[in-house]
């Protein structure tokens, strides 16, 4: 709470200070690696599998014997897993027993503009419909920072009790993730707990012969600090900060939490055989970045092997000693246990944590295994390789702080979030580069298209720009060169900066496909 977020203020850094946790927290690597439970669908028959979500508060255990209250997907946190194919489109039915206003936005997908989840296209609270206030300051996780910004226009909002969000899913295969997008209040609801995964799988994947089954993880990565009554800490949920001088700050850079959750665990332990692994890794904290690499009991860093980024296989394997991970982004990596000795101890660590911050989970050899898995040289032959002369038009967007409603925000190319103005408009089709120019660290994705990373700081990109991106992380005063095409469906999108109290906080802007 309040001598956390106030001793923060003084020592700013790249992404906020960290919330320190004010109950025990148990040791690193005892807790076993839950994996998400996969939703059953209600129906397949038809054009479409549906699936029903509940968006409800839960009481859930995350550190031994200490219940943290949570906003969830059905009960969970991670929500659960949607396994679908590439093109079998699949209905989601959200009905919200939340007591604010919600919004779901599929991140990755390829979706219809009225099912991508505009940050005013609001699901409202079933109990409680007349609490509808698309940016309200009653709401229990108001912040009331960014709060009422841009609402000139109310026909724009758009609000139901239940709703079904619709994806047709005709993309390449990947990890995809379910999250809140509320206008102003994303940051605080993904916070307590709304996100959840979707894998998008198809029949060319199945056949590369990758480690699978028991052999896949998912990994959902997100920091987290816990107040005294066990609950989640989050600075602007205490309404008695908001007036005191310096308080912002820490928000305003990104919240990170002391304690680092995997699959909604702290620092967990997984059981595996001496073989290869399948990590589908998502960084799903608000602002923390990660340099992961996984060291053995000796000292030695593993291979991580990635095959996959944002937007599905990679051309060809890319071997990294670690592994740096802003947030959104996804890293699909084959890590080989088979040179562990049983008994064995591999720990995924963060390079750019400190104290306990450093440790992310652990893996511990259990046995000798045959492995008939493989990791082909080709993964993909199907990656766009969009050229510089194939772009219409070149557009220069800068992120950086700036002034907001009198006080301070995060704008891109000078402007805080409207949902009334249009900012980047483009034709169906259209083949654009993007150069892209921070300040400080800023993760932007773009909704509906993936891209390629053409250009880093002037320089070729990095090994872990590779592949088909929907996140990339800028760095401070460097300019990064995008380039995609706008396809797939016409409408109003978004692209922001997924530090979400970046986002929150003015860093979005219009994409309108004409
Ligand atoms: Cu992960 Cu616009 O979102
Ligand atoms: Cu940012």
């Amino acid at each position: 709470g309040l001598t956390a977020a106030a001793g923060l203020a003084r020592r700013p850094s790249f992404t906020g200070a960290e919330l320190r946790s004010a109950v025990p927290l148990p040791p690193a690597f005892r807790v076993p690696l839950p994996l998400p439970a996969v939703l059953a669908p209600v129906s397949t028959s038809g054009e479409a599998d549906r699936y029903e979500i509940t968006q409800r508060e839960a009481s859930v255990e995350i550190l031994p014997g200490v219940r943290t209250a949570l906003w969830t997907y059905n009960g969970t946190f991670p929500g659960p897993t949607i396994e679908s194919r590439r093109g079998r489109p699949v209905t989601v039915t959200h009905r919200n027993e939340l007591p604010v206003p919600t919004v779901v936005h599929l991140h990755g997908g390829r979706t219809p503009a009225e099912s991508d989840g505009y940050p005013t296209d609001l699901v409202l609270p079933a109990s409680r419909p007349d609490a509808g206030s698309p940016t309200g300051h009653h709401t229990p996780a108001g912040h009331g920072m960014g709060a009422g910004h841009g609402m000139r226009d109310p026909r724009a909002v758009v609000t139901r009790l239940t709703r079904d969000y619709t994806f047709p899913l005709d993309q390449r295969p990947t990890l995809l993730w379910y999250h809140d997008h509320r206008m102003d209040f994303t940051a605080p609801a993904i916070w307590r707990g709304l996100a959840g995964l979707q894998i998008v799988r198809d029949d060319a994947e199945d056949a590369l012969g990758l480690p699978a089954g028991e052999r896949e993880l998912p990994l959902m990565i997100a920091d987290r600090a816990f107040a005294a009554d066990g609950g989640l800490d989050y600075p602007a949920l205490d309404p008695t900060l908001r007036d005191r001088p310096g308080v912002r700050e820490p928000y305003l850079a990104g919240v990170l939490g002391d304690v680092i959750l995997v699959n909604g665990a702290p620092w967990p332990v997984h059981e595996v055989d001496a073989a290869r692994y399948r990590l589908r890794i998502l960084n799903a904290s608000n602002a923390r970045h990660y340099e992961l690499e996984a060291v053995g009991d000796d000292g030695r860093r593993l291979d991580l092997v990635q095959i996959g980024a944002d937007q599905g296989l990679l051309a060809a394997p890319v071997t990294h000693r670690f592994l740096p991970m802003a947030p959104a982004e996804r890293f699909d990596v084959i890590i080989d246990f088979a040179d562990v000795p049983v008994g064995g101890r591999v720990t995924v660590v963060n390079r750019l944590g400190s104290g306990r911050a450093r440790d992310v989970m652990a893996f511990r050899v259990v046995r000798r295994a045959a492995d008939d898995s493989r990791i082909p040289r080709v993964l993909s032959s199907d990656l766009p390789d969009w050229r510089r002369s194939d772009a219409v038009r070149v557009r220069d967007l800068s992120f950086r702080a700036g002034r907001m409603h009198g006080g301070r925000g995060w704008l891109i190319g000078g402007l805080p979030f409207d949902p009334a103005r249009s900012d980047v408009v483009t034709r169906l089709g259209d083949v654009e580069v993007w150069r892209l120019v921070a300040d400080v660290h800023h993760p932007v994705h773009l909704h509906l298209v993936g891209f390629r990373v053409l250009s880093r700081g002037g320089r070729p990109p990095l090994p872990h720009d590779a592949g088909l991106k929907d996140t990339v992380s800028l760095r401070p005063g460097e300019s990064v060169e995008i380039i995609t095409r706008f396809d797939g469906h016409r409408g109003r999108y978004l692209f922001h900066c997924h530090n979400a109290e970046h986002e929150d906080m003015g860093m979005m802007a219009n994409l309108e496909i004409i």
